[in-house]
């Protein structure tokens, strides 16, 4: 009763805190028909603060490629930005897909190996991956110009997670900004059943969120601060249409009426509409999530259950009203994920093609 009650007054302090920064529907329709996100690339991209990362894995460097492919990162950087430019969704895919890879197998780049005779079920068909997942061509492309220039040197699972970090800081209007540690291999095993065994669904309580990510070795921080990634991007009805269907859930009833009014009620493969998951800020890559969080105002279970502890909702608290906390927050945590199960020269390759092992 008593952490209950401390919860409750954590959020009405910080809703109070953040009253005059609160937007309507008005303002996401604006924001939603066309309006440049604020970190859209241009040709004057600047040169990001690095951050200080924590310490890399064995076989990992900073710079790995400065002598081996002095260009790798600037040819990533820019495939990023121009695909960014044309379509920031694709930007919220590529941040999604860092995430995807390294929870099955590490971060091996398992999740972009296409079906073939000898293993028709890769984790790219796995029902948290197809046919959501999106940003493929963008690695595919960036892997295409690294290997025009240096042929067998940079590893698809490192090209994922350069293009996830470049993806943040585009869409952070550059404020999320970090130097990332390289030298990961690319596995060669890749089952579709091993999506549902490691990625939590959106219907996950806090406790079946805290045991995948603690199986990955992330902690509860990392849990609070990666989720904020919801902030960009879309999601399809059937994510979330059990939240928005009679009885009500704890979702904030203005949003739950959007929704219904965007979602049809039949929903099947054929026919299942995406919606943004950020309602004020949708291409922004920012700490509106919390707020969201806070004023329920957000799709999936798993965000919602960000209350249902008082320890994780006094952190939803602070990355929503402490300016740069989450930012900051975000890129060291995207660097420990990155970091997830590496293979090396002995249990991995360098594939030519990221869609196929050599
Ligand atoms: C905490 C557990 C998580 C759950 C249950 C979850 C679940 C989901 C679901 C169901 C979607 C919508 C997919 C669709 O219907 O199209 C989604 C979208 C997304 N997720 Fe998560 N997610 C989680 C954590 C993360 C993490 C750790 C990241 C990255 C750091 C992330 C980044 C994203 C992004 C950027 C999108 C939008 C993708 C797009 O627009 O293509 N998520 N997530």
């Amino acid at each position: 009763m008593a952490s209950r009650l401390g919860v409750g007054v954590l959020i009405l302090a910080a809703l109070l805190g953040s009253a005059t920064a609160q937007a309507g529907y008005g303002e996401y329709t604006a924001a939603a028909q066309g309006m440049a996100p604020e970190g859209a690339p241009t040709s004057e991209t600047p040169v990001p603060p690095a951050q200080t990362p924590p310490p890399p894995a064995p076989g990992l460097r900073y710079g790995f490629y400065s002598r081996s492919c002095p260009p790798a990162e600037y040819f990533i950087r820019e495939v990023v930005a121009k695909a960014i430019r044309k379509n920031p969704g694709v930007g919220a895919g590529l941040i999604r897909m860092a995430f995807h890879d390294c929870f099955v197998q590490g971060c091996d780049a398992s999740v972009l190996l296409d079906a073939t005779p000898a293993n028709p079920r890769p984790e790219k068909l796995g029902p948290p991956n197809f046919p959501s997942l999106r940003g493929f061509e963008v690695i595919d492309a960036a892997k295409a110009l690294l290997e025009n220039f240096c042929p067998g040197v940079v590893s698809c699972a490192d090209v994922v997670q350069f293009a996830a970090r470049d993806a943040a800081f585009f869409l952070s209007g550059y404020k999320v900004s970090y130097r990332l540690p390289a030298g990961r291999f690319d596995g060669r095993v890749s089952l579709e059943n091993e999506t549902l065994a490691f990625l939590p669904p959106p219907s996950f309580n806090l406790t079946e969120l805290l045991d995948s990510f603690r199986a990955k070795g992330l902690d509860v921080d990392d849990l609070v601060v990666l989720s904020g990634a919801h902030t960009i991007g879309r999601a399809h009805c059937s994510s979330f249409s059990d939240r928005i269907s009679t009885p009500p859930s704890n979702m904030d009833p203005g949003l739950a009426t959007v929704l219904r009014g965007q979602c049809p009620a039949n929903l099947n493969f054929t026919n299942d509409p995406t919606v943004v998951q950020d309602i004020v800020t949708p291409n922004r890559l920012d700490n509106q999530y919390y707020k969201n969080v806070l004023r329920r105002k957000v799709l999936f279970n798993s965000d919602a259950a960000l209350l249902t502890s008082r320890q994780t909702a006094s952190k939803v608290v602070e990355n929503a009203v402490i300016r740069g906390r989450w930012e900051r927050k975000f890129a060291r945590a995207m660097v420990k994920m990155s970091l997830i199960e590496i293979k090396n020269a002995g249990n991995g390759e360098i594939r030519k093609n990221c869609r196929v092992v050599n």
